[in-house]
C-alpha cells in the first residue's frame, strides 16, 4: 500500500498531519526523524514536521537528507523547511520576535502545483522562533507573508530555473503550518502535495482496511488460537470482531467484571458481544475486588489493587485457555486493541519517547504468548468507521472512553457496592438523558460531526444529534465521604453531594468542559435528586485539562 512517511522532530502538531493525511484517504506513517524505512518500496513521498528545537540548538534533531533528497517528494514544515534550507546553503536567523498566530499570504505563485486552487490572501497558522532570511540556490520563493519574505519554498529536483518545474522529486517547505485548523487552505495544501505531487491513490478506506486486514490475520495466526481482554470500550471491541472475521471461535475473549462498571453494563456488554457471535468468557470478579478494596481510600492504591486484581484474574483465566489447547492448535497469541496514538513514539524536547501503552500488560512469561494488535496503525475514529464497516452496533462503535478502573477512579475515599449502586444509579440518569437531549448544529460543527462518521441525517443544511454524540467522555464523581445538609418534605437530610463532568477533546491529551445547556442541567439535577437515595445535591464540574484532568482520582 502506498505511504507517505512524515518525519518526526518533535512539533506537537505531528500527529494532526498524520490525521489530514489519511483524512485524503492515504495511508501514512509517523516516525522519530531518525527512522527513515530506506528500503520501503511503498513510500511515495517525506514530510519533515515543526519541532520545539531552532536549527542551531547543540542537541537539535539532524538527518541526512540525502537519503530522501531527489528520491521522492519532500515537503518541509515549519523547522523542517528551516532545516532544508539551513543544511542546503540558506540562511536562517532568530525572528524579531516570536511569531504565532494568523497571518495572510500576501503573494503566492499559483503555478506552483503546490498552490493549486489557492485564494489570494490565504489565511496561515505561524508558530515560529527562527525565520528563512536566505533561500540556497536553486530554490524559488513561492510565497510571502506582509512578516515572513520566504513564507513558501521550492526547489526543483532537476535543477531547472523554473519555480514550477515538472520533476516531482523536488523539494517545498512551507514556514506555516497547513495541518492545522486555522490554516483555511492548509487541507488542500497537503491535498496538492499528497495526490497530485505524490501521486497517492487515495485507496486507504475502511473497506480495504478491513479486506487486507483479515487477510493478513489468517496468513499471521494460522491454526493457532487467540485470547483477547476485553473491556467493552471501542477498541478491544472491533478488534475481537476483526479477528473474529479472519479466524471465527478459535479467538477467546475475557471480559472481566470488577464490580465497578456501570449499570448494567456487564451484562448488556455480554449480549452485544453474543449478538456479534464472539466466544466470551465472562468472568464476575466483583467480590474479589470489593475485598480488596475494602479501607482503600487513596488513588493510587486503589487503582494498584485493581490493577493487580485484574491482572490476577486475567491471567488465570487465559492459563485455562493457554493450557487446554491441544498442540495442533495452541493459543500462541494475545490479542490487544492497541491504536496508533497509544504508540506513536512522539518526541519531547530532550528526545525520550513520551507514550507508552497500558494494556493488559504484564501476562506472565511461561504463557509465551506474542502480542497481535491489527488496530495499531489506525486513528480512533479510523477505528470507529472500521467498527461501522463490520456492521457493529452504533451504541458500542460511540460509546465514551471510560477508564479500566472503572468508577473506582469517580468514587472519592472508599469503596464499597453501596457507594457503587448510588454512583451507577446517578450516572445511567445522567448518560441516559445525554442520549436523549438532542441538539442541532449547522455550519462548520455540523460538517465536523459528519465528518467524524456520526450516523446524523443533514437537512436544511443541519444535522440533529445527541448530547453524547457531541463530547468527548462524561460521568458522575461521588464526592468524598463528606455529606452536605438538604431539605426534603419538610425534613433535614444529610446526603452526598455528586459532580456531574462532561468535557470536550480530541484525544483527552487536553480536554474543556462541555457548555451543556442549563435546562439539560437542571433536569438532570432534578432526575438525580428525586431517584437516587442517598443524593441531595447535583454540581457540575466546570474544570479543563489542563489543569485539572477528565478523571477525579
Ligand atoms: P485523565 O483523567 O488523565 O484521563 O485526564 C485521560 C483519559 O484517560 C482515561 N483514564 C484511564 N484509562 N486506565 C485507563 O484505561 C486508567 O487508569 C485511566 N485513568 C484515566 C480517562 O477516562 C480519560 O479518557
Amino acid at each position: 500500500m502506498q505511504k507517505i512517511i512524515i518525519l518526526d522532530f518533535g512539533s506537537q502538531t505531528t500527529q494532526l498531519i498524520g490525521r489530514r493525511i489519511r483524512e485524503l484517504n492515504t495511508f501514512c506513517e509517523i516516525l522519530p526523524y531518525n527512522k527513515f524505512p530506506k528500503d520501503d518500496p511503498d513510500v511515495i513521498g517525506v514530510i519533515l514536521s515543526g519541532s520545539p528545537f531552532s536549527v542551531y540548538d547543540p542537541e537539535a534533531f539532524r538527518i541526512d537528507l540525502d537519503e530522501i533528497r531527489g528520491r521522492y517528494p519532500v515537503l518541509g514544515i515549519c523547522y523542517g523547511a528551516q532545516y532544508i534550507s539551513h543544511n542546503l546553503g540558506g540562511r536562517v536567523e532568530p525572528a524579531p520576535s516570536r511569531e504565532y498566530g494568523r497571518q495572510h499570504l500576501t503573494t503566492i505563485d499559483l503555478s506552483n502545483p503546490l498552490f493549486k486552487g489557492f485564494d489570494e490572501g490565504s489565511q496561515v497558522w505561524m508558530s515560529h522562533g527562527d525565520t528563512i532570511t536566505a533561500l540556497p540556490d536553486g530554490f524559488h520563493c513561492i510565497a510571502s507573508t506582509d512578516s515572513v519574505k520566504y513564507a513558501a519554498f521550492y526547489c526543483p529536483a532537476d535543477g531547472s530555473a523554473s519555480s514550477n518545474s515538472s520533476d516531482l522529486n523536488s523539494i517545498w517547505g512551507v514556514q506555516f503550518h497547513p495541518e492545522v485548523f486555522h490554516s483555511t487552505q492548509g487541507t488542500l495544501l497537503l491535498k496538492n502535495f499528497v495526490v497530485d505531487i505524490c501521486g497517492s491513490r487515495q485507496e486507504w478506506s475502511a473497506a480495504s482496511y478491513v479486506e487486507t486486514t483479515v487477510a493478513e490475520l489468517r496468513q499471521q495466526l494460522g491454526n493457532d488460537q487467540v485470547i483477547l481482554g476485553l473491556s467493552g470500550g471501542v477498541d478491544s471491541s472491533v478488534a475481537a470482531v476483526l479477528i473474529h472475521r479472519a479466524i471465527g471461535d478459535r479467538l477467546t475473549c475475557i471480559f472481566v467484571d470488577h464490580g465497578l462498571l456501570r449499570k448494567n453494563e456487564f451484562t448488556q456488554v455480554m449480549d452485544d458481544y453474543k449478538e456479534l457471535g464472539l466466544n466470551v468468557i465472562g468472568v464476575d470478579a466483583s467480590d474479589k475486588f470489593f475485598a480488596d478494596l475494602a479501607g482503600a481510600t487513596e488513588p493510587e492504591e486503589k487503582r494498584k489493587i485493581i490493577g493487580r486484581d485484574f491482572i490476577e484474574v486475567f491471567n488465570e483465566q487465559a492459563r485455562k485457555i493457554v493450557n487446554g489447547n491441544s498442540s495442533e492448535s495452541k493459543c500462541r497469541w494475545l490479542a490487544q486493541g492497541t491504536i496508533y496514538p497509544d504508540r506513536i513514539e512522539s518526541l519531547n524536547i530532550t528526545g525520550k519517547v513520551i507514550k507508552s501503552h497500558h494494556n493488559v500488560g504484564g501476562l506472565p512469561k511461561e504463557m509465551d504468548l506474542q502480542l497481535c494488535e491489527p488496530l495499531k496503525w489506525l486513528f480512533k475514529d479510523e477505528v470507529r468507521r472500521v467498527g461501522r464497516q463490520l456492521g457493529m452496533p452504533e451504541h458500542l462503535i460511540t460509546r465514551h472512553p471510560f477508564p479500566g478502573p472503572g468508577l473506582a477512579v469517580r468514587i472519592l475515599g472508599e469503596i464499597t457496592p453501596e457507594r457503587v449502586r448510588i454512583l451507577q444509579e446517578a450516572d445511567d440518569i445522567y448518560i441516559r438523558a445525554l442520549r436523549e437531549y438532542k441538539v442541532r448544529l449547522s455550519g462548520d460543527e455540523a460538517r465536523r460531526v459528519l465528518a467524524a462518521g456520526v450516523p446524523a441525517e443533514m437537512s436544511d443544511g443541519e444535522v440533529e444529534v445527541s448530547l453524547y454524540d457531541q463530547i468527548w467522555q462524561a460521568g458522575v464523581i461521588l464526592l468524598a465521604t463528606t455529606r452536605s445538609v438538604g431539605v426534603m418534605g419538610d425534613e433535614r437530610t444529610y446526603e452526598h453531594p455528586v459532580a456531574l463532568r462532561a468535557v470536550t477533546s480530541t484525544d483527552a491529551m487536553t480536554a474543556d468542559w462541555a457548555h451543556l445547556p442549563y435546562d439539560f442541567l437542571a433536569r438532570v439535577s432534578n432526575d438525580i435528586i428525586n431517584h437516587v437515595r442517598g443524593v441531595n445535591r447535583v454540581c457540575y464540574d466546570i474544570s479543563s485539562k489542563p489543569p485539572a484532568t477528565i478523571e477525579w482520582e
